[in-house]
Protein backbone atom coordinates (compact mmCIF):
# COMPACT_ATOMS: atom_id res chain seq x y z
CA UNK A 1 0.00 0.00 0.00
CA UNK A 2 1.59 3.50 -1.09
CA UNK A 3 1.85 5.77 1.70
CA UNK A 4 -0.87 8.06 0.17
CA UNK A 5 -3.50 5.09 0.40
CA UNK A 6 -2.99 4.18 4.06
CA UNK A 7 -3.49 8.44 5.08
CA UNK A 8 -6.12 8.16 2.24
CA UNK A 9 -7.90 4.93 4.35
CA UNK A 10 -6.44 6.05 7.91
CA UNK A 11 -9.59 6.65 9.63
CA UNK A 12 -12.35 3.78 10.21
CA UNK A 13 -16.26 3.41 9.56
CA UNK A 14 -17.42 2.77 13.27
CA UNK A 15 -18.04 -0.96 12.43
CA UNK A 16 -14.60 -1.37 11.64
CA UNK A 17 -12.97 -0.81 14.93
CA UNK A 18 -12.75 -3.87 17.13
CA UNK A 19 -15.16 -4.53 19.75
CA UNK A 20 -12.86 -4.01 22.69
CA UNK A 21 -11.85 -0.83 21.54
CA UNK A 22 -14.86 1.28 20.87
CA UNK A 23 -15.41 4.74 22.33
CA UNK A 24 -18.77 3.33 24.05
CA UNK A 25 -21.68 6.22 24.02
CA UNK A 26 -20.81 9.61 25.63
CA UNK A 27 -19.63 10.19 28.70
CA UNK A 28 -21.56 12.98 30.41
CA UNK A 29 -19.12 13.78 32.95
CA UNK A 30 -20.90 15.83 35.94
CA UNK A 31 -19.15 14.44 39.25
CA UNK A 32 -16.30 16.20 40.85
CA UNK A 33 -14.80 15.27 44.14
CA UNK A 34 -14.88 17.45 46.72
CA UNK A 35 -14.43 16.69 50.51
CA UNK A 36 -14.93 12.71 49.96
CA UNK A 37 -18.39 13.49 47.75
CA UNK A 38 -19.22 13.08 44.44
CA UNK A 39 -20.73 16.07 43.71
CA UNK A 40 -22.89 16.80 40.71
CA UNK A 41 -21.84 20.03 38.83
CA UNK A 42 -25.10 21.88 37.37
CA UNK A 43 -23.37 23.96 35.23
CA UNK A 44 -21.89 24.51 31.56
CA UNK A 45 -19.87 21.32 30.37
CA UNK A 46 -16.76 21.33 27.96
CA UNK A 47 -17.06 18.66 24.99
CA UNK A 48 -14.40 16.50 24.74
CA UNK A 49 -13.39 15.20 21.60
CA UNK A 50 -11.33 12.40 19.96
CA UNK A 51 -8.13 13.35 17.68
CA UNK A 52 -9.79 10.15 15.93
CA UNK A 53 -12.36 10.85 13.98
CA UNK A 54 -14.59 8.24 11.32
CA UNK A 55 -15.52 7.75 7.71
CA UNK A 56 -18.77 8.21 7.21
CA UNK A 57 -20.92 8.53 4.55
CA UNK A 58 -21.09 12.45 4.29
CA UNK A 59 -17.35 12.34 5.16
CA UNK A 60 -14.95 12.55 8.04
CA UNK A 61 -17.03 13.03 11.54
CA UNK A 62 -15.43 13.91 14.59
CA UNK A 63 -15.93 11.59 17.58
CA UNK A 64 -17.53 12.97 20.34
CA UNK A 65 -16.42 11.52 23.79
CA UNK A 66 -18.37 13.12 26.07
CA UNK A 67 -18.26 16.42 28.48
CA UNK A 68 -16.96 17.23 31.51
CA UNK A 69 -17.73 19.99 33.76
CA UNK A 70 -16.47 23.54 33.29
CA UNK A 71 -16.58 24.59 36.69
CA UNK A 72 -16.08 28.31 38.08
CA UNK A 73 -14.00 29.64 40.80
CA UNK A 74 -16.45 29.53 43.21
CA UNK A 75 -16.86 25.65 42.87
CA UNK A 76 -13.43 25.21 42.80
CA UNK A 77 -12.62 27.51 45.96
CA UNK A 78 -14.83 24.27 47.76
CA UNK A 79 -11.98 21.94 46.48
CA UNK A 80 -9.51 24.35 48.06
CA UNK A 81 -11.59 24.74 51.04
CA UNK A 82 -11.74 21.15 51.84
CA UNK A 83 -8.19 20.72 51.31
CA UNK A 84 -7.43 23.37 53.80
CA UNK A 85 -9.90 21.49 56.31
CA UNK A 86 -8.18 18.34 55.92
CA UNK A 87 -4.73 19.54 56.00
CA UNK A 88 -5.83 21.82 59.24
CA UNK A 89 -3.12 23.45 59.61
CA UNK A 90 -0.99 20.44 59.95
CA UNK A 91 -3.36 19.00 62.81
CA UNK A 92 -5.80 16.97 60.21
CA UNK A 93 -5.61 13.10 60.63
CA UNK A 94 -4.47 13.29 57.12
CA UNK A 95 -0.97 14.99 58.04
CA UNK A 96 -0.38 13.53 61.73
CA UNK A 97 -1.12 10.18 60.86
CA UNK A 98 1.39 7.15 61.08
CA UNK A 99 3.45 6.64 57.79
CA UNK A 100 2.35 2.93 57.95
CA UNK A 101 -1.64 3.68 58.05
CA UNK A 102 -1.13 6.62 54.99
CA UNK A 103 0.73 3.63 53.09
CA UNK A 104 -2.12 1.62 53.86
CA UNK A 105 -4.87 3.95 52.22
CA UNK A 106 -2.17 4.28 49.10
CA UNK A 107 -2.09 0.41 48.73
CA UNK A 108 -5.98 0.66 48.77
CA UNK A 109 -5.96 2.62 46.24
CA UNK A 110 -3.98 0.92 43.92
CA UNK A 111 -5.55 -2.18 44.11
CA UNK A 112 -8.94 0.02 43.12
CA UNK A 113 -7.26 1.77 40.40
CA UNK A 114 -5.79 -1.58 38.64
CA UNK A 115 -8.92 -2.67 38.11
CA UNK A 116 -9.95 0.00 36.35
CA UNK A 117 -6.69 -0.62 33.67
CA UNK A 118 -9.23 -1.30 30.68
CA UNK A 119 -11.03 2.05 31.03
CA UNK A 120 -8.53 4.29 31.33
CA UNK A 121 -5.96 2.23 28.90
CA UNK A 122 -8.86 2.71 25.92
CA UNK A 123 -10.01 6.60 27.35
CA UNK A 124 -5.70 7.10 26.64
CA UNK A 125 -6.16 5.90 23.01
CA UNK A 126 -9.79 8.01 22.74
CA UNK A 127 -8.63 11.00 24.19
CA UNK A 128 -4.89 11.06 23.68
CA UNK A 129 -4.28 9.06 20.24
CA UNK A 130 -1.64 7.23 22.51
CA UNK A 131 -0.91 3.84 21.16
CA UNK A 132 -2.41 0.13 22.96
CA UNK A 133 1.31 -0.92 23.77
CA UNK A 134 2.42 2.75 24.97
CA UNK A 135 -1.51 3.82 26.67
CA UNK A 136 -0.95 0.00 28.64
CA UNK A 137 2.61 0.87 29.37
CA UNK A 138 2.00 4.24 30.79
CA UNK A 139 -0.65 2.77 33.25
CA UNK A 140 1.30 -0.15 34.24
CA UNK A 141 4.37 2.28 34.43
CA UNK A 142 2.21 4.57 36.94
CA UNK A 143 1.33 1.13 39.05
CA UNK A 144 4.46 0.56 39.29
CA UNK A 145 5.53 4.22 40.35
CA UNK A 146 3.09 3.86 43.27
CA UNK A 147 4.71 0.31 44.29
CA UNK A 148 8.18 1.86 44.48
CA UNK A 149 7.08 5.10 46.15
CA UNK A 150 5.66 2.78 48.92
CA UNK A 151 9.28 0.78 48.96
CA UNK A 152 11.27 4.03 49.05
CA UNK A 153 8.94 5.54 52.01
CA UNK A 154 9.25 2.59 54.04
CA UNK A 155 12.62 2.59 54.05
CA UNK A 156 12.87 6.27 54.47
CA UNK A 157 10.91 5.79 57.47
CA UNK A 158 13.29 3.14 58.56
CA UNK A 159 16.00 5.47 58.42
CA UNK A 160 14.38 7.71 60.42
CA UNK A 161 12.92 5.73 63.00
CA UNK A 162 16.42 5.62 64.79
CA UNK A 163 17.68 8.44 67.18
CA UNK A 164 20.68 10.45 66.35
CA UNK A 165 23.06 11.13 68.87
CA UNK A 166 25.64 14.65 67.81
CA UNK A 167 27.68 16.95 70.03
CA UNK A 168 25.74 15.99 73.25
CA UNK A 169 22.22 16.38 71.40
CA UNK A 170 19.98 13.74 70.86
CA UNK A 171 17.79 13.93 67.90
CA UNK A 172 15.14 12.02 65.78
CA UNK A 173 14.61 13.61 62.07
CA UNK A 174 11.49 12.60 60.13
CA UNK A 175 10.21 14.17 56.98
CA UNK A 176 6.74 16.02 57.09
CA UNK A 177 4.48 17.37 54.85
CA UNK A 178 4.52 20.79 53.71
CA UNK A 179 0.51 20.94 53.10
CA UNK A 180 -2.28 21.90 50.45
CA UNK A 181 -0.67 20.73 47.02
CA UNK A 182 -1.79 21.44 43.71
CA UNK A 183 -1.15 19.37 41.03
CA UNK A 184 -1.29 19.34 37.34
CA UNK A 185 -0.42 17.32 34.71
CA UNK A 186 0.28 17.70 31.14
CA UNK A 187 -1.61 16.16 28.23
CA UNK A 188 0.93 13.70 26.96
CA UNK A 189 1.38 11.50 29.96
CA UNK A 190 -2.06 12.65 31.81
CA UNK A 191 -2.24 9.61 34.40
CA UNK A 192 1.36 9.03 34.50
CA UNK A 193 3.39 12.61 34.94
CA UNK A 194 0.07 13.83 37.24
CA UNK A 195 0.57 10.70 39.77
CA UNK A 196 4.49 11.17 40.00
CA UNK A 197 3.61 14.06 41.76
CA UNK A 198 0.10 13.85 43.30
CA UNK A 199 0.88 10.49 44.81
CA UNK A 200 4.21 11.62 46.41
CA UNK A 201 2.13 14.62 47.50
CA UNK A 202 -0.24 12.48 49.41
CA UNK A 203 1.97 9.65 50.50
CA UNK A 204 4.10 12.24 52.46
CA UNK A 205 0.78 13.66 54.10
CA UNK A 206 -0.20 16.66 52.28
CA UNK A 207 -4.12 16.87 51.02
CA UNK A 208 -4.23 17.71 47.46
CA UNK A 209 -6.65 19.88 44.41
CA UNK A 210 -6.45 17.89 41.62
CA UNK A 211 -6.85 19.07 38.20
CA UNK A 212 -6.75 16.74 35.34
CA UNK A 213 -4.96 17.55 32.24
CA UNK A 214 -6.26 19.87 29.41
CA UNK A 215 -6.47 16.43 27.05
CA UNK A 216 -7.12 13.10 28.92
CA UNK A 217 -9.50 14.30 31.41
CA UNK A 218 -12.18 11.62 31.24
CA UNK A 219 -9.91 9.27 31.92
CA UNK A 220 -10.17 10.27 35.39
CA UNK A 221 -13.70 9.49 35.78
CA UNK A 222 -13.15 5.48 36.61
CA UNK A 223 -10.48 6.40 39.39
CA UNK A 224 -13.13 9.35 41.04
CA UNK A 225 -14.62 6.48 43.29
CA UNK A 226 -11.23 4.90 43.82
CA UNK A 227 -9.95 8.27 45.70
CA UNK A 228 -13.04 8.61 47.47
CA UNK A 229 -13.02 5.19 48.85
CA UNK A 230 -9.21 5.26 49.59
CA UNK A 231 -8.89 8.62 51.54
CA UNK A 232 -10.31 10.34 54.37
CA UNK A 233 -12.26 13.41 53.38
CA UNK A 234 -10.86 16.17 52.00
CA UNK A 235 -7.05 14.72 51.53
CA UNK A 236 -7.78 14.66 47.86
CA UNK A 237 -10.51 16.69 45.52
CA UNK A 238 -10.62 17.23 41.84
CA UNK A 239 -11.35 19.54 39.87
CA UNK A 240 -12.07 20.83 36.66
CA UNK A 241 -12.86 23.50 33.91
CA UNK A 242 -10.40 25.97 32.26
CA UNK A 243 -6.99 26.85 34.31
CA UNK A 244 -8.08 30.67 33.92
CA UNK A 245 -10.69 30.66 35.61
CA UNK A 246 -9.96 28.15 38.56
CA UNK A 247 -6.43 27.29 39.20
CA UNK A 248 -6.03 31.53 38.98
CA UNK A 249 -8.39 31.97 41.84
CA UNK A 250 -6.63 28.98 43.66
CA UNK A 251 -3.59 30.70 43.50
CA UNK A 252 -4.82 34.15 44.09
CA UNK A 253 -6.13 33.06 47.42
CA UNK A 254 -2.65 32.16 48.93
CA UNK A 255 -3.99 28.82 50.95
CA UNK A 256 -2.08 26.95 48.33
CA UNK A 257 1.42 25.54 49.89
CA UNK A 258 2.67 23.43 47.42
CA UNK A 259 2.57 23.67 43.23
CA UNK A 260 3.21 20.92 41.21
CA UNK A 261 2.89 21.83 37.59
CA UNK A 262 3.97 20.04 34.17
CA UNK A 263 2.96 22.44 31.34
CA UNK A 264 4.77 25.83 30.16
CA UNK A 265 7.16 27.75 31.46
CA UNK A 266 5.12 30.42 30.93
CA UNK A 267 1.97 29.26 32.76
CA UNK A 268 4.05 28.45 35.67
CA UNK A 269 5.41 31.86 36.00
CA UNK A 270 1.97 33.43 35.45
CA UNK A 271 0.51 31.09 38.14
CA UNK A 272 3.63 31.51 40.06
CA UNK A 273 3.49 35.47 40.29
CA UNK A 274 -0.60 35.36 41.24
CA UNK A 275 0.68 33.75 44.82
CA UNK A 276 0.09 36.49 47.67
CA UNK A 277 3.03 35.08 49.48
CA UNK A 278 5.44 33.66 47.24
CA UNK A 279 8.44 32.59 49.59
CA UNK A 280 5.80 30.29 50.91
CA UNK A 281 4.79 28.61 47.76
CA UNK A 282 7.03 25.55 46.91
CA UNK A 283 6.90 24.44 43.13
CA UNK A 284 8.06 21.38 41.58
CA UNK A 285 7.66 22.30 37.79
CA UNK A 286 8.18 20.32 34.67
CA UNK A 287 8.29 22.35 31.60
CA UNK A 288 9.27 23.39 28.14
CA UNK A 289 12.50 21.19 26.05
CA UNK A 290 14.32 21.44 22.99
CA UNK A 291 17.00 18.85 23.67
CA UNK A 292 19.09 18.14 20.76
CA UNK A 293 20.45 14.91 19.56
CA UNK A 294 24.07 15.23 18.31
CA UNK A 295 25.70 12.91 15.89
CA UNK A 296 29.14 12.98 15.59
CA UNK A 297 31.14 11.53 12.05
CA UNK A 298 32.68 8.87 14.04
CA UNK A 299 29.48 6.97 14.85
CA UNK A 300 27.53 3.92 15.10
CA UNK A 301 24.66 5.38 12.08
CA UNK A 302 22.44 2.52 12.61
CA UNK A 303 22.40 3.05 16.01
CA UNK A 304 21.78 6.39 16.16
CA UNK A 305 19.27 6.39 13.18
CA UNK A 306 17.10 3.81 15.91
CA UNK A 307 17.39 6.31 18.51
CA UNK A 308 16.62 9.27 17.06
CA UNK A 309 13.64 8.12 15.45
CA UNK A 310 11.92 6.79 18.61
CA UNK A 311 13.61 10.11 20.33
CA UNK A 312 12.01 12.41 18.20
CA UNK A 313 8.72 10.58 17.01
CA UNK A 314 7.61 7.96 19.53
CA UNK A 315 3.98 9.07 20.66
CA UNK A 316 4.11 11.46 17.51
CA UNK A 317 6.94 13.68 19.35
CA UNK A 318 5.02 14.62 21.73
CA UNK A 319 6.75 14.13 24.79
CA UNK A 320 9.08 16.49 26.97
CA UNK A 321 11.86 14.33 26.35
CA UNK A 322 11.56 13.84 22.65
CA UNK A 323 14.78 15.11 20.65
CA UNK A 324 13.39 18.03 19.18
CA UNK A 325 16.61 19.11 16.83
CA UNK A 326 19.05 16.94 15.10
CA UNK A 327 22.30 18.35 14.37
CA UNK A 328 24.91 15.68 12.58
CA UNK A 329 28.13 16.29 11.64
CA UNK A 330 28.75 17.32 7.66
CA UNK A 331 30.45 14.35 7.09
CA UNK A 332 27.78 11.69 7.88
CA UNK A 333 24.45 14.42 7.19
CA UNK A 334 23.45 12.34 4.02
CA UNK A 335 23.77 8.92 4.96
CA UNK A 336 21.90 9.90 7.74
CA UNK A 337 19.43 10.99 6.36
CA UNK A 338 18.78 8.53 4.02
CA UNK A 339 19.04 5.72 6.76
CA UNK A 340 16.55 8.04 8.49
CA UNK A 341 13.96 8.22 5.57
CA UNK A 342 14.04 4.87 5.55
CA UNK A 343 12.67 3.87 9.07
CA UNK A 344 10.64 6.56 9.37
CA UNK A 345 8.84 5.00 6.02
CA UNK A 346 8.33 1.78 7.88
CA UNK A 347 6.63 3.91 11.06
CA UNK A 348 3.07 2.71 10.66
CA UNK A 349 0.29 5.42 10.53
CA UNK A 350 -2.94 4.67 11.95
CA UNK A 351 -5.53 3.48 14.86
CA UNK A 352 -4.01 3.71 18.57
CA UNK A 353 -5.31 0.11 18.79
CA UNK A 354 -4.28 -1.17 15.69
CA UNK A 355 -1.37 -3.45 16.27
CA UNK A 356 1.60 -2.16 15.36
CA UNK A 357 0.66 1.71 14.56
CA UNK A 358 2.57 4.32 15.71
CA UNK A 359 1.95 7.39 13.89
CA UNK A 360 -1.71 8.39 15.38
CA UNK A 361 -3.93 11.47 15.01
CA UNK A 362 -2.91 14.71 17.20
CA UNK A 363 -5.20 15.63 20.50
CA UNK A 364 -4.37 19.62 20.24
CA UNK A 365 -7.08 21.42 17.71
CA UNK A 366 -4.92 23.49 15.19
CA UNK A 367 -2.00 21.63 15.74
CA UNK A 368 -1.60 20.21 12.17
CA UNK A 369 -1.92 24.06 11.62
CA UNK A 370 0.84 25.37 14.03
CA UNK A 371 3.18 22.21 12.45
CA UNK A 372 2.71 23.36 9.29
CA UNK A 373 3.33 26.92 9.72
CA UNK A 374 6.83 25.48 11.08
CA UNK A 375 7.18 23.59 8.15
CA UNK A 376 6.40 26.65 5.79
CA UNK A 377 8.46 29.31 7.87
CA UNK A 378 11.71 26.83 7.37
CA UNK A 379 11.13 26.05 3.45
CA UNK A 380 10.55 29.51 2.92
CA UNK A 381 14.18 29.92 4.77
CA UNK A 382 15.49 27.05 2.32
CA UNK A 383 15.05 24.15 3.77
CA UNK A 384 13.17 21.08 2.46
CA UNK A 385 10.63 18.52 3.62
CA UNK A 386 13.54 15.69 2.48
CA UNK A 387 10.95 12.49 3.30
CA UNK A 388 8.23 11.30 0.79
CA UNK A 389 4.85 12.23 1.96
CA UNK A 390 6.28 15.12 5.02
CA UNK A 391 3.78 17.10 6.57
CA UNK A 392 0.39 15.67 4.27
CA UNK A 393 -2.44 16.17 6.95
CA UNK A 394 -5.47 14.36 7.24
CA UNK A 395 -7.91 15.17 10.02
CA UNK A 396 -5.93 15.97 13.25
CA UNK A 397 -3.29 13.46 11.67
CA UNK A 398 -0.16 15.06 10.27
CA UNK A 399 2.24 12.66 9.19
CA UNK A 400 6.43 13.34 9.88
CA UNK A 401 8.11 16.35 7.92
CA UNK A 402 11.80 15.49 7.93
CA UNK A 403 13.35 19.31 7.41
CA UNK A 404 16.55 19.68 6.04
CA UNK A 405 18.76 21.96 5.78
CA UNK A 406 17.66 23.73 9.10
CA UNK A 407 19.33 27.27 10.00
CA UNK A 408 19.15 29.24 12.68
CA UNK A 409 16.78 32.73 10.87
CA UNK A 410 14.00 29.63 11.11
CA UNK A 411 11.62 29.54 13.99
CA UNK A 412 12.00 25.51 14.37
CA UNK A 413 15.52 25.96 15.01
CA UNK A 414 14.15 27.46 18.64
CA UNK A 415 10.51 26.48 18.94
CA UNK A 416 9.43 23.23 20.71
CA UNK A 417 7.12 21.85 18.25
CA UNK A 418 6.00 19.40 20.35
CA UNK A 419 4.84 17.17 17.55
CA UNK A 420 5.96 15.25 14.56
CA UNK A 421 8.07 17.89 12.94
CA UNK A 422 12.33 16.45 12.67
CA UNK A 423 14.69 19.34 12.26
CA UNK A 424 18.18 18.70 10.87
CA UNK A 425 20.90 20.82 11.07
CA UNK A 426 24.22 20.14 9.55
CA UNK A 427 27.24 21.44 11.42
CA UNK A 428 31.46 21.36 11.05
CA UNK A 429 32.28 22.65 14.15
CA UNK A 430 31.69 21.23 17.34
CA UNK A 431 31.75 24.79 18.72
CA UNK A 432 28.63 25.65 16.93
CA UNK A 433 26.45 22.85 18.77
CA UNK A 434 28.12 23.35 22.13
CA UNK A 435 26.92 27.22 21.24
CA UNK A 436 23.35 26.21 20.98
CA UNK A 437 23.10 24.29 23.90
CA UNK A 438 24.89 27.06 26.15
CA UNK A 439 22.53 30.15 24.39
CA UNK A 440 19.58 27.58 24.58
CA UNK A 441 16.15 28.75 27.01
CA UNK A 442 16.23 25.55 27.88
CA UNK A 443 18.20 23.01 29.42
CA UNK A 444 16.94 19.76 30.04
CA UNK A 445 18.69 16.76 28.28
CA UNK A 446 20.67 16.11 25.60
CA UNK A 447 21.87 13.03 23.36
CA UNK A 448 25.01 12.81 21.86
CA UNK A 449 26.22 9.74 19.28
CA UNK A 450 29.39 9.03 18.82
CA UNK A 451 32.47 6.15 19.17
CA UNK A 452 35.11 9.02 19.41
CA UNK A 453 35.88 9.04 23.30
CA UNK A 454 37.90 12.07 23.14
CA UNK A 455 34.92 14.17 21.26
CA UNK A 456 32.03 12.52 23.65
CA UNK A 457 34.21 13.25 26.94
CA UNK A 458 34.54 16.82 25.57
CA UNK A 459 31.07 17.09 24.98
CA UNK A 460 30.19 15.64 28.20
CA UNK A 461 32.30 18.24 30.29
CA UNK A 462 30.42 20.99 28.06
CA UNK A 463 27.29 19.72 28.73
CA UNK A 464 27.21 18.88 31.93
CA UNK A 465 26.25 22.09 33.64
CA UNK A 466 23.95 22.71 31.14
CA UNK A 467 21.20 20.12 31.44
CA UNK A 468 19.57 17.74 33.50
CA UNK A 469 20.77 14.17 32.10
CA UNK A 470 23.09 13.94 29.30
CA UNK A 471 22.66 10.80 27.34
CA UNK A 472 25.56 8.56 25.44
CA UNK A 473 24.36 6.76 22.16
CA UNK A 474 20.84 6.70 23.41
CA UNK A 475 17.55 8.88 23.23
CA UNK A 476 16.75 11.19 26.05
CA UNK A 477 14.11 9.48 28.47
CA UNK A 478 13.00 10.11 31.79
CA UNK A 479 13.20 6.40 33.26
CA UNK A 480 14.07 4.71 35.01
CA UNK A 481 12.06 6.20 37.55
CA UNK A 482 14.81 5.84 39.98
CA UNK A 483 16.99 8.10 38.05
CA UNK A 484 16.67 11.92 38.90
CA UNK A 485 14.58 13.82 36.50
CA UNK A 486 14.85 17.74 35.83
CA UNK A 487 16.11 20.47 34.11
CA UNK A 488 17.62 23.94 34.42
CA UNK A 489 16.84 27.31 33.19
CA UNK A 490 13.13 27.67 31.55
CA UNK A 491 12.98 23.49 31.86
CA UNK A 492 12.11 22.18 35.20
CA UNK A 493 12.22 23.21 39.10
CA UNK A 494 13.53 21.02 41.35
CA UNK A 495 14.09 16.97 40.76
CA UNK A 496 11.92 14.52 40.70
CA UNK A 497 12.49 10.31 40.98
CA UNK A 498 10.67 8.09 43.27
CA UNK A 499 13.27 9.26 45.74
CA UNK A 500 13.47 12.87 45.27
CA UNK A 501 9.77 13.63 44.99
CA UNK A 502 9.06 12.40 48.53
CA UNK A 503 11.76 14.90 49.62
CA UNK A 504 9.88 17.13 47.49
CA UNK A 505 6.34 17.25 49.03
CA UNK A 506 7.86 17.14 52.45
CA UNK A 507 10.22 18.80 54.61
CA UNK A 508 12.98 17.71 57.40
CA UNK A 509 11.75 18.28 61.21
CA UNK A 510 13.86 17.21 64.15
CA UNK A 511 12.97 16.66 68.05
CA UNK A 512 16.19 17.50 69.56
CA UNK A 513 17.04 17.06 73.54
CA UNK A 514 20.06 17.35 75.16
CA UNK A 515 21.47 14.01 76.14
CA UNK A 516 20.94 14.02 79.49
CA UNK A 517 18.98 11.45 82.07
CA UNK A 518 15.89 13.02 82.54
CA UNK A 519 15.23 13.75 79.33
CA UNK A 520 16.25 10.33 77.94
CA UNK A 521 13.55 9.06 80.41
CA UNK A 522 10.95 11.63 78.70
CA UNK A 523 11.81 10.60 75.90
CA UNK A 524 12.06 6.48 76.39
CA UNK A 525 8.49 7.15 78.01
CA UNK A 526 7.05 8.81 75.05
CA UNK A 527 8.36 6.17 72.82
CA UNK A 528 7.01 2.91 75.22
CA UNK A 529 3.68 5.08 76.36
CA UNK A 530 3.46 5.36 72.19
CA UNK A 531 2.28 9.27 73.44
CA UNK A 532 3.92 10.45 70.10
CA UNK A 533 3.00 9.54 66.43
CA UNK A 534 6.89 11.65 65.91
CA UNK A 535 8.59 10.39 68.26
CA UNK A 536 8.57 6.62 67.53
CA UNK A 537 10.83 3.90 66.90
CA UNK A 538 8.28 1.82 64.71
CA UNK A 539 9.84 -0.19 62.48
CA UNK A 540 7.94 -0.68 59.44
CA UNK A 541 8.20 -4.08 57.21
O1 LIG B 1 6.73 14.27 28.58
C1 LIG B 1 7.69 14.05 29.33
C2 LIG B 1 7.84 12.75 30.01
O2 LIG B 1 8.31 12.86 31.31
C3 LIG B 1 8.76 11.89 29.25
O3 LIG B 1 8.84 10.66 29.79
O4 LIG B 1 10.87 10.00 28.54
O5 LIG B 1 9.48 8.33 29.69
O6 LIG B 1 8.63 9.45 27.65
P1 LIG B 1 9.49 9.54 28.85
Amino acid sequence: MTLQNRLDNLYPRADEIPEPFRAGPAIEQRDYLVNGELHQWHGPLAPVLSPVSLQTDTGLESVVLGSTPLMDADTAMTALDAAVKAYDRGQGAWPTMRVADRIHHVETFLKLMREQRDAVVTLLMWEIGKNLKDSQKEFDRTCDYIVDTINALKELDRRSSRFELEQDTLGQIRRVPLGVTLCMGPYNYPLNETFTTLIPALIMGNTVVFKPAKFGVLLIRPLLEAFRDSFPAGVINVIYGSGRETVSALMASGKIDVFAFIGTNKAASALKKLHPKPHRLRAALGLDAKNPGIVLPDVNLDNAVTEAITGSLSFNGQRCTALKILFVHENVVGSFLEKFEEKLAQLKPGMPWEPGVSLTPLPEPGKTEYLQGLVDDAVGKGAKVVNEGGGTTHGQFFYPAVLYPVTPDMRVYHEEQFGPVVPVVAYRDLETVIEYVLDSDFGQQLSIFGNDSKQVGRLVDAFANQVGRININAQCQRGPDSFPFNGRKNSAEGTLSVHDALRVFSIRTLVATKFQESNKALISDIIHNRESTFLTTDYIF
